[in-house]
């Protein structure tokens, strides 16, 4: 992606073009603002949530150019040029979960769900790039996303649930296209 100038003066706005859940956005904005904040509030797409704003939690997480990111610490000015997928594009369009969020469902994953957004597009990728992961796999690879509520072990199932639903070949396809609503 290319990288503008984030040298503008206060209320200058720059334009990008961004892709966001397989939608072209033409967006003028200040260098200033996180992708997060772009994402929420000028985009409308309020299902990336917001935690510490300051890239430990994880609940901000969404894909970039196929890789899970944090929103909060980018600039949106950096996603210029960007293919992005956020909560909101994993169902498809009739409403349809995703296989990752039916598993996280039937398996009673989350209880406030608050963080659920950044766990499921970082189970996205977790489970494109290692179909079968083990236990410790899991739990290594969602190390970066925190969940105040469950322990995590309903989490783990979850994902192990996932995996068990659509086998490794489905779940395969879904980590960079998928459209539809939220979680
Ligand atoms: S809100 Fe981005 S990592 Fe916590
Ligand atoms: S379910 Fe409440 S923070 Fe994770």
């Amino acid at each position: 992606m290319s990288l503008p100038s984030v040298n503008a003066p206060i209320g200058q706005t720059l334009p990008i073009s961004v892709t966001i859940n397989e939608t072209a956005h033409s967006l003028d904005i200040e260098p200033r603002r996180s992708l997060a904040d772009v994402i929420r509030e000028d985009v409308g797409l309020t299902g990336t949530h917001l935690g510490c704003e300051h890239g430990v939690c994880g609940a901000c997480t969404i894909l970039v150019d196929g890789e899970p990111s944090r929103a909060c610490l980018m600039l949106g000015v950096h996603a210029d040029g960007a293919e992005i997928t956020t909560i909101e594009g994993l169902a498809e369009p009739d409403g349809t979960k995703h296989p990752i969020q039916e598993a996280m469902k039937q398996a009673m994953s989350f209880q406030c769900a608050f963080c659920s957004p950044g766990f499921l597009m970082s189970t996205v990728a977790l489970l494109r790039d290692n179909p079968n992961p083990t236990e410790a796999e899991i739990r290594e690879e969602l190390s970066g996303n925190l969940c105040r509520c469950t322990g995590y072990t309903s989490i783990v199932e979850g994902v192990e649930t996932a995996v068990t639903l659509l086998g490794s070949s489905a779940l395969g396809s879904t980590g960079d296209q998928a459209t539809g609503g939220v979680a």
